[in-house]
């Protein structure tokens, strides 16, 4: 219940929401594909890079919120290596906006127990905003509180190929010519190794698409996409979301314990294992 108390400053809406959130079932890891700050900026008259900088303010609330509620990691998309594609003007504001978030909000970060961690390719970002991140995740290093997870140049796809030359490069120099592959051993070199998988991915502004995002993490991820753009996704738009991951029933590929137990079905799944297991036995 604690998680949920510290969020009692809220307004009477969000109050309502919280009543309907059970503390016990947060997910540990949310990740977020922010959304629709360009058409936020274009619906007010106002250039691109306005929605950018009412993006920041948002990302601020939400960091809050997820921080006061103990989540263990938030990730969130900043800049896909696709951005790149970008007029140089508006990819220069985002760099700016970046380093400029980095350096006034560090200390509160680390103030808060945060951890910082950016994923993603370093190697094309300018010099000034590796700097940056570098002294953002030194600092941030020894908190234990929640990992703020920072996807920056990141592309999900790049990140898979990255762990794989990380793996062959390893079963090289270690002699390994029989090394056994498995799922545990790609997810421990991926830019998020230690993290948990996450549980929940926010995308706002009404795209259903996963855009290159954390492929291999989302395998069993609950996917929540809002029309709400992203300067306007705030705690009370998060609770929504949180209150729809909890409705729903995450079952792993399997049965869930109630609607087996109703089904009458359940014997013949028992069935179905037990012969499965005579076959394996068998062969
Ligand atoms: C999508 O809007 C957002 C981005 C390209 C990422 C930039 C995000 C921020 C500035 C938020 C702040 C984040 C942190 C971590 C400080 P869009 O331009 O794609 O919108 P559109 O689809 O409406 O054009």
């Amino acid at each position: 219940m604690k998680a949920l108390e510290s969020l009692k400053s809220a307004n009477r809406e969000e109050e309502r929401l919280l009543e309907q959130i059970e503390p016990k079932r947060l997910p540990a890891h949310i990740a977020i594909i922010m959304d629709g700050n360009g058409r936020w900026a274009q619906r007010r008259h106002l250039p691109r890079v306005a929605g950018h900088r009412a993006g920041v303010k948002a990302a601020r609330e939400i960091i809050e919120a997820c921080a006061r509620m103990k989540i263990t990691a938030l990730t969130l998309y900043a800049f896909s290596m696709e951005n790149w594609r970008r007029p140089k003007t508006e990819v220069d504001f985002l760099m700016r906006l970046l380093r400029e978030y980095l350096r006034k909000e560090l200390p509160i970060i680390h103030k808060n127990n945060i951890r910082l961690l950016v994923i993603g390719r370093p190697d094309q970002l300018p010099d000034a905003v590796s700097r940056d991140i570098e002294r953002a995740e030194q600092t941030t290093a020894r908190n234990t509180g929640m990992k703020l997870v920072v996807a920056l140049n990141y592309g999900a796809r790049a990140e898979l190929v990255d762990a794989f030359n990380r793996i062959v490069d390893r079963i090289r120099h270690n002699g390994l010519s029989s090394y056994q592959v498995d799922e545990q051993t790609v997810s421990d070199h991926l830019y998020t190794a230690g993290l948990p998988d996450p549980d929940l991915v926010i995308r706002t502004s009404g795209e259903m698409r996963v855009s290159n995002f954390l492929l291999w993490q989302i395998a069993y991820a609950e996917i929540y996409v809002t029309e709400t753009l992203w300067p306007d996704f705030n705690r009370a738009r998060l609770l929504e979301a949180l209150i729809e991951y909890q409705k729903r029933e995450r079952r792993y590929g399997g049965l869930s314990a109630g609607g087996a137990a109703e089904s009458a079905d359940k014997e013949e799944v028992e069935e179905l294992a037990a012969s499965a297991s005579r076959h394996r036995a068998r062969g």
